[in-house]
């Protein structure tokens, strides 16, 4: 079995659910707690041992890869200033992962964008991390997973069990339990109407991946909304592979969303070391005013 070496993070969307506020900002960086959202993510990737990330930009994104890029100016300002403990933290950003950044050129949807990382990708297995799916794990998630894909072939997808009445939101699987947290994934549907999902077990934001899906996902065909949707092209992978689907031990938030995006604020808020007992309080002084 080789190694998961690189990870594949699409992050050329628009935003649009976030409006105004990403407007001039991707969604990307907007801030949880102190960290923007993608910084989790990388950081996520880097403590599973991932030493390559493609980032798949679109126009305007470029301040993402600034983000990760070393800061002259800055880090030079700190030092000026003997703020030693910034400093750190500033360069540990630009020190977490080699970064390799490719433009999807039209918004043809998440198949198409996991396409345009074929080349750099190249023949062996790699992750894909959506950022909107921001998981506090004690094991990072993308890690649980390269260690359960060490002992199969296919592909791996995360999976979690979501309540009936949000299943057409999500890519949902039908499955054979075959071991503890361990599904053999049977069907698959991108986003079923209400009424019509095959289970309550949705596709989170975590897949390992085979180059073969690459093939596939040049000829799937769009959708109705003309997005070729990963979803698609590993139900024709799964014709030819096994795809299986893990239960992930972790909290999941749905950080594109604005109710999600806010739960995870006061949740990672009131874990955070210097924020987290203040931040405790407030919310009981709330819950007493209510
Ligand atoms: C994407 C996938 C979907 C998956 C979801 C997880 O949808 O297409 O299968 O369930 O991510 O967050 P999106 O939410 O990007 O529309």
């Amino acid at each position: 079995m080789m190694k998961v070496r690189k990870a594949v993070i699409p992050a050329a969307g628009f935003g649009t659910r976030f409006l105004p506020a990403t407007k001039v900002v991707p969604k990307e960086l907007l801030p949880v707690v102190d960290k923007p959202t993608i910084q989790y993510i990388m950081e996520e990737v880097a403590s599973s041992g991932i030493e390559e990330v493609i980032l798949i930009t679109g126009r305007e994104k470029g301040s993402i890869e600034d983000h990760f890029d070393t800061s002259t100016e800055l880090e030079e300002h700190l030092r000026k200033k003997k703020r030693m403990d910034l400093l750190r933290m500033v360069q540990r950003i630009s020190e977490m992962v080699t970064l390799v950044s490719v433009r999807q050129k039209e918004p043809l949807g998440l198949g198409h964008a996991i396409l345009c990382a074929k080349k750099v990708v190249g023949q062996e297995p790699f992750a894909v991390l959506l950022g909107d799916d921001l998981i506090d794990a004690e094991r990072p998630c993308i890690r649980q997973m390269i260690d359960i894909y060490q002992k199969m072939d296919g592909a791996l997808l995360a999976i979690q069990k979501v309540p009936k009445t949000e299943t057409h939101l999500y890519g949902i699987i039908r499955g054979r339990r075959v071991s503890d947290r361990v599904y053999r994934v049977e069907e698959m549907v991108e986003k079923p109407k209400q009424g019509t999902a095959p289970s309550n077990l949705a596709i989170i934001g975590r897949y390992i991946l085979p180059p073969q899906i690459f093939g596939i996902l040049e000829k799937v065909s769009p959708d109705p909304r003309g997005e070729i949707q990963l979803t698609d092209g590993l139900r024709e992978l799964s014709q030819r592979l096994p795809v299986f689907g893990y239960e992930f031990i972790g909290d999941r938030y749905d950080a594109g969303d604005k109710l999600g995006y806010l739960q995870a604020n006061i949740s990672l808020g009131l874990k955070h070391p210097e924020l987290g007992p203040k931040l405790k309080r407030y919310l009981k002084e709330l819950s007493g005013k209510s």
